[in-house]
């Protein structure tokens, strides 16, 4: 007894120390996690109140990344070295013939506009097919072609898609693009709702493919895909503008995955920009912009 008396203050001691244990842990644990959900939003809001757009995080090149990470046997080599070269003459113009035709492609190009007011008028489906094969003629790094151009007409998927980059835009415009960029974005009157969506008789979407997938499985590197298929993008719109159909050039910030997702395209491939494709609604306005003249966008040296 007297044994268990002398013991008795150091067990209410341990307990008394594991019972303040169970209390302080998970207090601390509670806020540490605030702490860095407060720090992670405050960084976010941070940036964007510098003026720095919020980055989406799935348009990250992952090239080179892969290559290094991955083990080399699921990687291949070009297995086109031995490739013929042709003979190469395209057409030669006259002096004048090539002013002419400049101030002609300038005129028509100098036409195009992003217009959000399009009418749900049908195009024709050989049309779109014609434009897309233009876009796939653009150069390529090591000519790997890192482009897929995903065309939807079906008005359940169309409607899926708004769904996914409506609730996005939502965020976006009041939560990570901070306050800087909703002002800039202001005089060109856009929000979250995008009807074009539904609207438009086709929204192209366009796809960077990080790497390839050759029919055995193994990986391909596709040098500066981003830039690749942009210009792909470039061209495209070119196309668009030379039948006379208008488009809004976008890229949903964070709509990627679930894009990729909703279309069932595989991970090597990252939504760069989504295009509805239509002719513009007969109500159509844009804003009155104007554009640099040739002095302040060139330099001859
Ligand atoms: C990379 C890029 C992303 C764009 N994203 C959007 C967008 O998300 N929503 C939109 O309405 N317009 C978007 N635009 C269209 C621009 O607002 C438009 O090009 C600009 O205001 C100039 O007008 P213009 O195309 O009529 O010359 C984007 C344009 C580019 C090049």
């Amino acid at each position: 007894m007297a044994f268990l008396s002398v013991l008795t203050p150091v067990l209410v001691a341990v307990l008394c120390g594991l019972v303040a244990l169970l209390f302080i842990y998970p207090r601390k644990t509670v806020t540490a996690s605030r702490e860095q959900t407060e720090g992670g939003s405050k960084a976010e809001s941070k940036r964007a109140s510098n003026g720095r757009p919020w980055v989406d995080q799935d348009l990250e090149d992952d090239t080179e990344v892969t290559a290094k990470d991955e083990e080399e046997d699921d990687w291949v080599d070009s297995n086109e070295e031995n490739i013929p070269h042709v003979p190469y003459s395209p057409l030669r113009y006259p002096v004048e013939k090539m002013l002419e035709r400049s101030q002609e492609f300038y005129a028509l190009m100098n036409q195009r506009r992003t217009v959000r007011f399009i009418s749900p008028e049908p195009v024709p489906r050989d049309v779109i097919d014609n434009v897309i094969r233009t876009a796939g003629t653009a150069p390529s790094g090591a000519h790997t072609e890192p482009w897929t151009f995903v065309v939807i007409s079906d008005p359940e998927t169309k409607h899926q898609i708004r769904l996914i980059v409506e609730e996005e835009e939502e965020v976006n415009y009041r939560q990570r693009m901070g306050d800087k960029w909703v002002r800039d974005l202001a005089k060109i009157r856009t929000n979250w709702i995008k009807e074009y969506l539904d609207v438009a008789p086709y929204l192209i979407l366009i796809f960077k493919q990080t790497y390839g997938i050759l029919p055995n499985g193994k990986k391909k590197t596709h040098y500066y895909n981003e830039i690749s298929v942009s210009i792909s993008c470039g061209i495209l719109l070119a196309a668009l503008q030379n039948v006379g159909l208008v488009t809004v050039t976008s890229t949903p910030l964070n709509c990627g995955p679930q894009l990729r997702l909703l279309l069932k395209r595989p991970a090597n491939e990252k939504l760069l920009m989504l295009l509805p494709v239509g002719y513009p609604s007969s109500d159509a306005m844009v804003p009155d912009f104007r554009r640099k003249p040739l002095e302040d966008i060139v330099l001859h040296i």
